[in-house]
């Protein structure tokens, strides 16, 4: 059987990781796909240290590779949304087989691109685009497929997760953490992508599609970061039995989809509550199979690696099947079945809440408080009350409310704020079981 060829486009983090992981591990993977698995060209223009290109073709015009008829399989890894885009597409219309790990891309463009993946008979595989090396793509389109997907709760965004840990565990300073994590190479070119949580809403969206069966609407993501989390609140948290993660939450309810990114107060028995640094974590819910939870390096140069050199393995075993047996597009593209769902807008999510306020220490606050959730039919799950500090005029105090639609919760905390006896802002956390 003729090798199968394989053109890399960028060889920075992720690329540099794949070429090596493919190198190294060459003939375990061809012994795995049935079939000489060959780099025979590399586009890049800085190079990279840690990858010997002694034996490889390296072309400085990325679009050389996806011109170049030898070449059987293009792996997108440049990142951004524009030159890619015209890369992928590029690389379709000349009826190679795609792999990308560009979770922008397919989270913007993917339905784009899938449609002329679908007219040309080629495929577009992305699992490298979710959650690093954990295969969870694979796990929602083939271990899953038997289920109805109720929801998925992610923590996908490694950047944050370790932001949060270093946090809670040794009260680090956000910013020195954030540098860190970009001098390991896990951080968005623009880590606000990572803190402010469009990484995680880019990923959640492709989760969502296959999930739900659903075109990619990454407009319709809820998405609120993590930079205003503030360390009272982590150790709250911790004293209530819960545990703050950033987590993306996609979820099928009788009124609608709910895809939302945010910061999430889960209690600390759940395990996806123990993923801490940069590791990832999926729990997906379906009605056959129950619980699942998928663990694992969710960035970083190999570990992403891997997930790239599955879907090559994968394009490599399809191109030994003779073209007119193919599956078309391979089912890595949504498949479509819900063309026009209803997605929830955030005011219309139910949740439970934390709440944190400051109030005046006299009779009757917690009475007036309380009134207003009651009046919104929101009851007090549990308070806490820290006693005076000395001569301080406030105190803080810790609710944490039943469900409630978080329109109702959001006017209430506006009539709470309006009280004479409330200084400040109500800070609010939802709260999600997971159970
Ligand atoms: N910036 C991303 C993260 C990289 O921190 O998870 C992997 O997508």
């Amino acid at each position: 059987m003729k090798p199968v060829k394989v053109g890399i486009c960028g060889l920075g983090t992720v690329g540099g990781g794949t070429f090596n992981v493919l190198t190294r591990n060459k003939r375990d993977i061809s012994a795995r796909a049935g079939v000489e698995i060959d780099i025979i060209q590399v586009g890049t223009r800085r190079g990279n240290s840690a990858c010997d290109l002694a034996q490889t073709a390296v072309a400085t015009d990325i679009f050389e590779v996806v011109r170049n008829p030898e070449v059987d399989i293009v792996v997108e890894l440049i990142g951004g949304t524009t030159v890619a885009k015209e890369l992928v597409l590029e690389a379709i219309a000349n009826g190679k087989q795609v792999v990308t790990a560009n979770k922008a891309l397919i989270a913007e463009h993917g339905n784009e691109i899938f449609a002329r993946a679908a007219e040309q008979g080629v495929s577009v595989a992305f699992e490298a685009a979710v959650a690093g090396g954990i295969p969870i793509i694979k796990a929602l389109r083939e271990g899953l497929a038997g289920n109805r997907i109720e929801w998925l709760a992610g923590i996908i965004n490694g950047t944050g997760n370790f932001i949060l840990t270093e946090m809670r565990d040794k009260g680090r300073a956000f910013d020195d953490v954030l540098q860190e994590a970009q001098e390991l190479g896990y951080a968005e070119a623009d880590p606000t992508f990572d803190v402010e949580g469009i990484d995680a809403a880019h990923k959640l969206v492709i989760l969502a599609s296959l999930a739900f069966g659903m075109p990619l609407q990454f407009d319709k993501v809820f998405t609120e970061g993590i930079s205003k989390i503030a360390p009272e609140d982590v150790a709250y948290a911790q004293e209530l039995g819960y545990r703050i993660k950033h987590l993306g939450i996609a979820k099928q309810t009788a009124a609608g989809i709910e895809l939302r990114v945010h910061p999430t107060m889960i209690p600390e028995k759940r395990l996806i509550a123990n993923v801490d640094g940069v590791m990832n974590a999926v729990l997906v819910k379906g009605d056959a199979v129950g619980s699942t939870l998928y663990y694992g390096a969710g960035a970083g140069a190999e570990p992403t690696a891997s997930a790239v050199v599955a879907d090559i393995v994968d394009l490599a075993r399809s191109l030994t099947v003779a073209f007119e047996h193919r599956v078309p597009a391979l089912g890595f593209h949504p498949q479509g079945q819900n063309k026009s769902p209803n997605i929830l807008p955030q005011s219309d999510v139910e949740t439970a809440y934390y709440l944190r306020l400051l109030a005046e220490d006299r009779p009757g606050v917690l009475a007036q408080i309380s009134t207003i959730l009651a009046d919104a039919n929101i009851s007090v799950e549990a308070l806490i009350q820290k006693e005076p500090q000395q001569d301080a005029p406030q105190v803080p105090l810790i609710l944490l409310t039943s469900r409630a639609i978080e329109r109702q919760l959001m006017n209430a905390i506006e009539k709470i704020e309006a009280l004479s006896v409330i200084h400040g802002e109500v800070t609010h956390i939802r709260v999600e079981s997971l159970g």
